[in-house]
């Protein structure tokens, strides 16, 4: 069978970025531009300066994937872009320059869901890695549980209903002076910290519900530094980060683990940027009888490698996009 060689071009949020993979397994090469440091400074992002910033810089990521895998324009099967969901001024600089290269080159559109994309991650690295199985998406966006039936098709079983996971990392980081993005500083400090120090809130709703809700711990954690400093009673920042983590943690794990025995699954795959957290990975690792896959760090966060995997399994299934193909900020999954 012939091979198949995707583009794939990310730019949902603050990363600019391009891949080519073979066959949705074998990465030739993967370009992240970051745009972290130019939002640094505003504390979160900005996505107007988002939106210029992939302007800018999308042509040359391009270039150097291509580069980097040592091949030319002509020797694409397909072009693959993010659709959605994310910032809509983002979304549209990449959907437009995908557009135009599928048509300048003749090759066929696939539109790809982001978080897809982040599952697909997985196939990148675990090669016998086959559906169905539970996957956990645990991103800046988006925290969902949902079962994976086959490579394009996926039900959801729960989702917040409030703020995502990395939303509550990046807002208590942001209010402990730590920076953003704000995950991987708690995750750093928490190592230090006292996960026992403080008994923040664990919000399980309904006994039987698969679905999260973040905004409480979060208020909870705000409020606690609050008063701890209105007060002027030292604390260690870092048995605060330990405490949030561990909260979060207490309850990602139970509906985690409660999902893959109702669904009958033994494999979890976890996904998207807090799919990096230290603790995540080894509170799931150590779940007996369950088998926690997660990417590698570097391919937790935004990239193309992860879109070119996804839309390798929408090319063999024939879902192609036409030139119409728009943005769209809000996509459900599934
Ligand atoms: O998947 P992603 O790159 O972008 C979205 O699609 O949202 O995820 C970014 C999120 C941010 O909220 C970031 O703080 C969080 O992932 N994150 C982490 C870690 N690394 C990144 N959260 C907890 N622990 C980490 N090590
Ligand atoms: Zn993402």
């Amino acid at each position: 069978m012939k091979s198949i060689t995707i583009l794939a071009i990310e730019t949902s949020c603050d990363e600019t970025a391009a891949a080519i993979v073979v066959d949705g397994r074998q990465i030739l090469s993967n370009v992240i531009y970051s745009q972290i440091p130019l939002h640094q400074t505003y504390g979160g992002v900005v996505p107007e300066l988002a939106s210029r910033n992939h302007l800018i810089k999308i042509a040359e990521v391009v270039e150097q994937a291509l580069e980097q895998a040592n091949l030319s324009f002509e020797a694409i099967d397909a072009v693959a872009v993010t659709k959605g969901p994310g910032l809509v001024g983002a979304l549209l600089v990449g959907v437009s320059y995908g557009k135009a290269l599928a048509y300048a080159l003749g090759k066929p559109l696939i539109g790809v869901h982001h978080i897809m994309g982040h599952i697909c991650a997985n196939f990148l690295v675990y090669p016998d890695l086959k559906p169905p199985f539970v996957t956990l998406i645990a991103s800046g966006g988006h925290t969902t549980l949902a079962l994976c039936s086959d490579y394009t098709e996926f039900r959801v079983i729960g989702r917040t209903r409030d703020d995502a996971i990395g939303e509550a990392f990046d807002k208590v980081a942001r209010t402990l002076g730590l920076g953003y993005p704000g995950g991987p500083l708690i995750d750093d400090l928490a190592l230090k910290g006292n996960r026992e120090a403080i008994a923040f809130p664990r919000t399980y709703l309904e006994k039987d519900s698969f679905d999260f809700s973040f905004s409480g711990i979060k208020s909870a954690v705000l409020n606690w530094i609050n008063q701890a400093q209105m007060k002027g009673l030292p604390f260690n920042p870092a048995d605060v980060a330990a405490s949030f983590q561990e909260a979060i943690m207490d309850v990602v794990l139970e509906k985690t683990v409660r999902a893959s025995q109702q669904l009958g699954q033994k494999t979890v795959v976890v996904a998207g940027g807090v799919a990096a957290n230290t603790r995540l990975r080894e509170r799931l690792k150590a779940v007996e009888g369950l088998q926690a896959l997660f990417p590698p760090v570097a391919l937790c966060t935004d990239n193309a490698a992860m879109i070119a995997a996804a839309a390798y399994f929408q090319y063999q299934k024939g879902q192609f996009d036409d030139l119409s193909l728009n943005a769209s900020p809000v996509l459900k999954l599934g």
